[in-house]
């Protein structure tokens, strides 16, 4: 297999600490001897072993004269665990092939630094498209702080998230409520308007996905109309949507997903603050007077419309999920 196949096989596996590596990345490795795999690893969970240290285990004495395989860049500092690169120097490989540069400034090309002064070949970016779309949320917050932020609607066929009455349930179908509860589980926050926790009564919770962690609920209500035990976390006053993140960024929340309603989106989508906009379409109409997706975003031509990239379509039954990055 070439190098970009192996790299990603080590993405698929970085996947599986998708939901419970965070705030630390969910990194993949694998170790190739003579065209064989002989060890690999995923990142678990913070304070737990990286995904080098869990391979090169696996692979013992076999790691010496390898190829190396990482999704990330191996970290050089002393975290909750010792650094990799001492056991990457310990272990000998040949060659360590990593997907990209690790942005967090305690690392940030001084990993790759010193494996190459060991004598180690690196060789950067290999199918640096795919781990950069798979550790999107993690890159993005290191860069910026924030959260990577996903924008979720169940949409009609016609655009609208809810009838004129606000009765909204069920636009998607029942395999595509399943999937949204992946999107949760992947989050470590959700956020709500308060006319959506009014009206809804929503849980916030991931039920039908496998997850023991549960994402934090908050609702925005600046006029204490919610009841609080509806959430971890009530936003009233006049903190802005940008110092929202900040703090959750600070709380080391990679992910936050808001959920609506139209009103609330509109809020992030005029401050530029989304990331990705998944939109479940399901098999309805609602009419002129149903409720916008984005109820407040004014677009008078085509000149002022926001464009949008085409990351993936999936079908659940009658419903087409469309996933946008802004
Ligand atoms: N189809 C779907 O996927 C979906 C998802 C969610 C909701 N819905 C539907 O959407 C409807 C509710 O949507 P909505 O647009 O009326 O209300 P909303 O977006 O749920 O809530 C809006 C309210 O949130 C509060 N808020 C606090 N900070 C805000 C900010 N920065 N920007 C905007 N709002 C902020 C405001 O009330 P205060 O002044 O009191 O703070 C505002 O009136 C319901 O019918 C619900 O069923 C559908």
């Amino acid at each position: 297999m070439d190098p970009a196949k192996w790299m990603l096989e080590a993405i698929t596996l970085g996947q599986k600490g998708r939901i419970t590596a965070p705030p630390n990345p969910w990194v993949g490795c694998m170790i190739v001897k003579d065209g064989k795999r002989v060890g690999e690893g995923w990142h678990e969970s913070p304070g737990t072993p990286h995904a080098e240290i869990h391979a090169l285990k696996q692979a013992g004495n076999l790691a010496e004269g390898s190829d190396l395989y990482v999704t990330l860049e191996p970290c050089s500092h002393f975290g909750r665990t010792p650094p990799c690169v001492q056991a990457l120097l310990k272990a000998k490989p040949k060659r360590v092939f990593v997907g990209i540069v690790d942005p967090d400034p305690r690392v940030s090309g001084e990993g790759i630094r010193i494996l190459k002064e060991n004598g180690i070949e690196v060789i950067c970016g290999v199918e640096e498209e795919a781990v950069r779309k798979s550790l999107a949320p993690y890159l993005h917050h290191r860069k910026t702080s924030l959260p990577w932020v996903v924008a979720k609607a169940a949409i009609s066929c016609d655009g609208k998230i809810a009838a004129q009455d606000g009765s909204s349930k069920w636009i998607s179908g029942k395999e595509a409520r399943s999937d949204a509860h992946c999107l949760r589980a992947e989050s470590q926050a959700i956020i709500v308007g308060s006319n959506t926790a009014l009206q809804d009564q929503p849980s916030l919770n991931v039920r039908d996905y496998p997850s023991e962690r549960q994402p934090l609920r908050i609702i925005l209500d600046r006029r204490g109309r919610v009841n609080p035990s509806q959430a971890d976390r009530i936003v009233g006053n006049e903190l802005s949507l940008l110092d929202l993140l900040k703090d959750l960024g600070k709380e080391g929340i990679l992910q936050v997903l808001v959920e609506g309603g139209g009103k609330v989106l509109a809020s992030f989508l005029n401050e530029g603050l989304i990331q990705e906009l998944v939109l479940y379409t399901g098999p309805v109409i609602l009419g002129e007077k149903g409720l916008a997706v984005f109820d407040g975003v004014e677009i008078h031509t085509m000149a002022q419309a926001k464009h949008l990239k085409l990351k993936g379509v999936e079908v659940f039954g009658e419903t087409v999920k469309l996933n946008w990055l802004t």
